[in-house]
């Protein structure tokens, strides 16, 4: 424990919601419009594909109008999805059903290598014409628009992403469609849907949609990201003297499992005015450091905390005792692979860390020191990293830093803000 961070601050606005506005807003003639819309590249990679189909999209600042305009229409050149799996394969769905469309949808060239057949196979039983290389495994895909037929699909894996993808193609399919999910996944899609108004079924580890022509609108706040306060959450509880209010974070269930098992840990952290923003949990979050004690995670609470299991690597090597996280295989196939990323990043600063397929072992009560470590173009290692670096007794240089932008820009600057020290060097 070598530094503090102190203070208050706003994290950006949710990207998986902001994304979500992007995308159902283009399916209403009234629109969506939302404040604290996320500053990240992934969220304006979403606008600029729905503005690309020919939809209205007003942005200033973080205050985001998307319309349907015209309505869906053939876009003359190529959606570029650039990082973020959730444009790809939320518009996959979306595109899939809008007959008389001819799409081609790519990103950059780590979303190129991400698996792309748990959309397009679900799609294809629905009537989807999808193709692509690899056989549809992998971006660039096309798409060409028909009217899709309902039914019902049981995930073999724990995705929002694929389950979302379904629920879109299912509003302009011919009958409703269902998705039933292994575990619980994040519901930003199906709480939306409800706020707006639109019938949805939600029964157990199912839900179902049904064909609805035109979303009615809505206007509202966009919570605050729970995984970029998730950074702070872990700098806070293993810096010494540190005390950090979060104001206005989301607190859906599905998404804040890191907050119970650092809670089962041993975080210190209250919520204060708590309130409900578009449908959404929210809440002020005062996490301040903490004895942690380790802990074991699998695969049943992967998918609540998915985007934060780097970050509890870090939490788990200041903690005392042995931590395991398994069941975890997914990270494999994120914007890198970050069960490989973690341990060469963490054994960089001097940490043991094993890897194991499905996720690592990780012993507690580690000294880290300064290093050179590779955020392999992946913004959530290395946010990751800078935290670790907190607990590090000398610099930490991250190659690639300037990835934090795709969900984070201001990462940066509110370490420096919230921090009285050395900040970790930016590569
Ligand atoms: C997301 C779902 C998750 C998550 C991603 C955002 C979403 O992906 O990792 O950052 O907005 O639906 P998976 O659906 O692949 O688990």
């Amino acid at each position: 424990m070598t530094r503090s961070i102190n203070g208050r601050i706003e994290v950006p606005g949710d990207k998986s919601i902001s994304h979500r506005v992007g995308i159902l807003g283009a399916l209403s003639s009234r629109g969506i419009e939302v404040t604290n819309f996320s500053s990240g590249a992934d969220c304006a990679s979403t606008l600029d594909c729905v503005e690309k189909l020919g939809c209205s999209v007003e942005r200033h600042g973080d205050r985001v109008k998307v319309a349907r305009g015209e309505g869906i229409a053939e876009a003359s050149r190529t959606l570029d999805a650039g990082n973020s799996g959730t444009t790809a394969r939320l518009l996959c769905g979306l595109l899939a059903g809008v007959p008389g469309t001819f799409s081609v949808l790519t990103g950059d060239d780590s979303l190129q290598r991400r698996p792309m057949s748990r959309i397009v196979d679900p799609l294809r039983v629905l009537g989807a014409r999808i193709d692509g290389r690899d056989g549809g495994k992998r971006l660039p895909l096309s798409i060409r628009g028909t009217r899709l037929t309902g039914g019902q699909y049981v995930l073999p894996m724990a995705s929002a992403q694929v389950k979302s993808a379904l629920l879109l193609a299912g509003l302009s399919a011919q009958g409703s469609v269902t998705v039933v999910e292994p575990l619980p996944t994040r519901d930003h899609t199906e709480i939306m849907l409800e706020h707006l108004g639109v019938p949805i079924r939600r029964d157990g580890d199912s839900v179902t949609v049904y064909p609805f022509d035109d979303l009615p609108g809505g206007s509202w706040r966009v919570p605050g990201d729970f995984s970029s306060a998730a950074f702070w959450i872990v700098a806070a509880a293993i810096c010494s003297d540190s005390s950090v209010r979060l104001s206005g974070v989301g607190l859906n269930p599905t998404r804040t499992g890191l907050l119970e098992v650092l809670r089962s840990m041993g975080l210190d952290c209250s919520v204060e005015n708590e309130s409900a923003q578009g449908g959404e949990p929210v809440g002020d979050l005062i996490v301040r450091s903490s004895s942690l004690r380790s802990v074991s995670v699998g695969s049943d609470m992967v998918p609540s905390m998915v985007d934060e299991l780097p970050l509890l690597a870090v939490a788990a090597t200041q903690a005392e005792g042995t931590t395991e996280i398994r069941g975890a295989g997914e990270l494999r196939v994120k914007e890198c692979d970050r069960i490989a990323a973690v341990a060469e990043g963490l054994r960089a600063m001097g940490a043991d860390i094993t890897e194991h397929d499905d996720g690592w072992t990780i012993p507690g009560s580690q000294k880290l020191r300064g290093a050179r470590v590779d955020s392999r173009g992946d913004h959530r290692i290395a946010m990751a990293m800078a935290v670790a670096g907190l607990a590090a007794d000398g610099p930490v240089e991250i190659l690639g830093s300037d990835c934090v932008s795709i969900s984070y820009p201001e990462f940066f600057s509110q370490l420096e803000e919230l921090s009285d020290d050395l900040v970790p060097t930016r590569g």
